[in-house]
């Protein structure tokens, strides 16, 4: 399937470029810098990104451009680091500035093919040490700041386009035409839509399974059941899917999964194993100890399925995994991508039972599961949810996980997120989340002396997860929640708000 290449120099906004052109209705892939031209053209590219980068073309050791590249006339676009290695091999000159230009700054005359119907002021954001200070043969300048002269660079008729600044972010508001003028000269058809892409993942997933069966182990989460619909779409009762409800979910989610899944006709199991689960979990407070006790519970739950169908139905040769994007360029170990905590997937399965591993979303990031997750038919409160861990609210119970106390933490979230939906502040929010700390702490309602739980409330705004930034939530809005928390639920008489970013901190407290 042709593509647009994203070459990877290390940037944190590589996956963002890679997201802006998915988001035009073309199909890109991230490949690493050090990819090598069998590598680039065996992905059909009609064009290539160069990411920015950290480093200066001038260190040791710096990535440089895949050999013979340039020779293959294919469009190309450098933003920061790609643009001062474009023009360093093509013969300009780059520099070490002695101040770093860092923030927004405002393009002066700008012009040429990629800012072709582009208006008005254009705020710009830069993010740089090195800038190009003489042109490469062949080259003009297209725009400058007030700090540097040669802010982009472009030889239409090698159809080779450079920025110093970052078009793919937020804080550059008409980056999106660029981007958009850089596909229109690729050539690209845009058609990577929803529809498109189920009907690519439908006919691929037919022709690799054929006859043969299916398992899935269904979390509740987006991913699995958006991977259940497709599979349930494409194969029918070929499908075994699997919900193991551990009882750690939110208020009445587990429910509700159930409903939108057998309403489209499923074939699924639903085993609610929470008693065993929380068996398991008994004496245990510490985070990491937690998340292998409920790993090895989910393993065992889900053999235990997988024996019992095979005992009916004979072999089944695939096992279905919701695995997405960016997990496979982490696991590839992308350059700027920081270490995550394991997710709990279905990693310990026996080799005895020799499954072939089916990720169809293997291409795909989260915002095209959930609009495939709405086109499939999930309605679309599931299908816009938060992120939630896999193991649950297991972790945001600090300490120990009791009935009770998972009771009072449900409570509170479900307070939270509600006010959250009513006052719409949902879907500007990346996640939010409520945790039940060990800490007691004297107060006082009515006349009386209460001595009871704080917990803590978190919301933030992020891109992938990876780095994130506490919500400016109004505090009229905290004031509320504060208020119907201490109000109904006795277990709890003090609110805190986590204004802490990630990093230092994590998203969740564990
Ligand atoms: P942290 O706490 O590491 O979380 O900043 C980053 C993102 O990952 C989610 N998370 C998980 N997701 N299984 C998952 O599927 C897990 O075990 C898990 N642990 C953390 C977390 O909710 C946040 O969105």
């Amino acid at each position: 399937m042709a593509s647009i290449v994203v070459l990877d120099y290390g940037s944190q906004y590589t996956r963002l470029i890679a997201r802006r052109l998915r988001e035009l209705g073309v199909f890109s892939t991230i490949l690493q810098a050090d990819a090598s031209l069998p590598d680039i053209l065996a992905h059909d590219p009609a064009g290539v990104v160069l990411s920015g980068g950290p480093k200066s073309v001038y260190d040791p050791d710096t990535p440089g451009l895949p050999d013979g590249l340039l020779d293959t006339g294919l469009p190309l676009f450098g933003i920061c680091y790609g643009m001062q290695l474009l023009a360093k091999e093509l013969g300009g000159e780059v520099v070490r500035s002695p101040v770093r230009e860092y923030g927004k700054a405002l393009l002066t005359g700008y012009r040429g093919e990629l800012f072709g119907g582009v208006e008005g002021d254009f705020v710009a954001w830069m993010s740089h040490g090195d800038a190009v200070m003489s042109l490469p043969e062949g080259f003009g300048v297209v725009a400058s700041t007030q700090d540097t002269e040669i802010a982009a660079m472009e030889s239409s008729g090698r159809g080779i386009y450079c920025m110093q600044f970052h078009p793919e972010v937020q804080h550059t508001p008409k980056g999106r035409t660029l981007i958009e003028n850089f596909v229109r000269r690729t050539g690209m058809v845009r058609d990577w839509t929803p529809e498109h892409i189920l009907e690519v993942m439908t006919r691929e997933v037919k022709e690799r399974v054929g006859d043969e069966r299916v398992m899935l182990a269904i979390s509740g989460g987006v991913d699995s059941s958006t991977l259940g619909l497709l599979l349930n779409r494409a194969l029918g009762d070929n499908l075994q899917a699997v919900f193991v409800d551990h009882g750690l979910l939110r208020a009445g989610e587990a429910e509700e999964v159930e409903k939108a899944l057998t309403g489209v006709g499923m074939n699924l199991t639903v085993v609610d194993a929470s008693e065993q689960f929380l068996g398991a979990l008994v004496g245990v407070s510490d985070p990491e100890d937690k998340r292998r006790a409920i790993g090895r519970e989910f393993i065992e739950v889900f053999n235990a399925q997988v024996k019992a169908k095979q005992a009916e139905l004979g072999a089944i040769r695939f096992l279905a995994q919701g695995t997405l994007y960016p997990d496979v360029i982490e696991s590839a170990g992308g350059h700027g991508a920081a270490n995550i905590k394991s997710h709990h997937n279905v990693g310990g399965l026996p080799e005895d039972l020799q499954f072939e591993l089916l990720e169809p979303f293997r291409t795909l990031f989260k915002d095209e599961v959930r609009e495939l997750a709405t086109l499939l038919g999930l309605p679309s409160y599931l299908a816009g949810r938060h992120p939630f861990p896999g193991p649950g609210l297991a972790i945001r119970c600090l300490g120990e996980v009791t009935q009770g106390r998972l009771e009072v933490l449900r409570r509170v979230d479900d307070i939270f997120i509600s006010a959250l939906r009513e006052f719409g502040l949902y879907d500007e929010t990346w996640q939010a989340l409520a945790v039940l700390t060990p800490l007691r702490s004297v107060g006082v309602m009515g006349d009386q002396r209460t001595y009871e739980s704080t917990v803590a409330l978190r919301a933030v705004s992020s891109v992938d997860g990876m780095t994130a930034d506490w919500t400016r939530l109004p505090h009229d809005f905290l004031a509320t929640v504060s208020n119907r928390i201490v109000n109904s639920v006795p277990e709890v008489n003090r609110v805190v708000f986590d204004i802490t970013s990630k990093p230092p901190g994590t998203i969740e407290w564990e």
